[in-house]
């Protein structure tokens, strides 16, 4: 493993409680606040103090429970938001003020009415005022993605200068494909004469299904602040799942020379926290979090796995938190997976024969549901049993 540290920036409680439907109380995002922070996430982005009183008292309320991650805090480009991170993290032990400012054409001119250079002005002012309060300063260009280079350069050379620790890249509105966004950061880092002195990160939404692409595609390019959420949740289609983050550059840390400092085994078990607090299913499908992420259902797969789990099997299960993968016993399963089952089970199964029954049995029941039970084995074992001739 190599010693390089990618910093996990965790937006749940922010961005991830921007999913429609998906507000949290105080005490639900202390709650997974603790989670976050037993998992070792580096920075917590507990929410957006300026929106709402509640918002500022979550953000209080977690920096005062969580000593162990960064606590953050989001504003836009102006004096009184900041102010309110500013107040609502003094008590963490460690906090962040994250500030931004669009810096896309479409934004400037449609939602922001600024010209370029007063966005430079009132982006330096901001990071310049954050400086006031803490030395850890987060920027972001917001609709990156879609801003034009030369531009964005400008503003990024600019808030280094005025004192951000962290640049964050974010693709706004998930516009960018994986080649293109690599590519951008490489560029950014490249061109940017005082790009040493900032952390870069990346923040890219999902709405063509390519954030965790594109994040891991920054990683490559030298991003080493990666910005998601636990189950991918998040405005429109989500953010970048966490989990898969964390899980490819683990897994295939040949291919990305670095590492996070999460502690992988409680992936699960946050999964599930998340989901029962704001009552967004986890799909079956689902990468490293999903029901079925561990489980083989075919013949093939079954045999396989059973001989050696690297024949199908890239991570342990264990190493995500689950307590084990699974063989899911139905119409697609083989004589292997249905002997070792009933093995498990302490059912004895003499000779051939009686496998064959029981075999001839399992696959006609298996016709008729999805998956067959282990209680379902008990009852079709005891009665070939009972009736050996059959
Ligand atoms: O998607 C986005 O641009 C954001 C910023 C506030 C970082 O959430
Ligand atoms: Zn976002």
């Amino acid at each position: 493993m190599s010693d390089d540290r990618l910093i996990v920036f965790d937006t749940t409680l922010r961005d991830g409680e921007q999913s429609p439907g998906c507000s949290m109380t105080l005490e639900e995002k202390v709650r997974i606040a603790k989670m976050l922070e037993k998992m070792r996430v580096d920075v917590i982005e507990a929410g957006f103090p300026a929106a709402s009183p509640g918002d500022f008292a979550s953000v209080q309320a977690v920096a005062k429970a969580v000593q162990g991650s960064t606590i953050c805090g989001l504003a836009r480009a102006m004096e009184r938001d900041i102010e309110r991170v500013a107040e609502a993290i003094k008590p963490a032990a460690s906090g962040r003020i994250h500030t931004f400012l669009a810096t896309s054409p479409i934004h400037m001119r449609d939602k922001l009415r600024m010209e370029p250079d007063q966005v430079v002005e009132q982006a330096v002012k901001a990071v310049k005022y954050a400086r006031q309060f803490t030395d850890n300063v987060e920027f972001s260009p917001e609709d990156a993605g879609r801003s034009e280079f030369d531009f964005l350069c400008r503003v990024i050379e600019k808030v280094i200068d005025a004192g951000a620790t962290t640049i964050n890249i974010p693709d706004t509105v998930g516009y960018t494909i994986p080649f293109q966004f690599g590519d951008l950061i490489a560029r950014l880092i490249d061109n940017i004469p005082n790009s040493d002195k900032a952390v870069f990160s990346v923040h890219c939404h999902n709405d063509l299904g390519l954030a965790v692409s594109n994040s891991l595609a920054a990683v490559l390019s030298g991003a080493r602040q990666v910005e998601c959420t636990i189950n991918g949740l998040g405005e429109r289609a989500g953010n970048a799942a966490l989990e898969e983050v964390v899980m490819a550059v683990r897994t295939r840390n040949d291919v990305f020379n670095c590492d996070t400092n999460i502690d992988s085994t409680l992936i699960v078990p946050t999964s599930r926290l998340v989901s029962s607090v704001t009552g967004f299913m986890v799909q079956p499908n689902k990468a490293i979090v999903g029901a079925n992420a561990f489980a083989h259902e075919s013949g093939i797969h079954q045999d396989g796995v059973l001989k050696s789990r690297e024949t199908y099997e890239i991570m342990r299960a264990q190493d995500v938190g689950w307590s084990d993968n699974k063989i899911v016993l139905g119409k697609h399963s083989g004589r292997n997976a249905l002997k070792s089952r009933l093995s498990e089970l302490g059912i004895d199964v003499e000779s051939e024969a009686e496998l064959n029954e029981i075999f001839a049995r399992f696959k006609d029941l298996a016709d008729l549901k999805h998956e067959v039970f282990d209680e379902d084995l008990r009852v079709i074992a005891n009665e070939s049993q009972l009736e050996p001739d059959q």
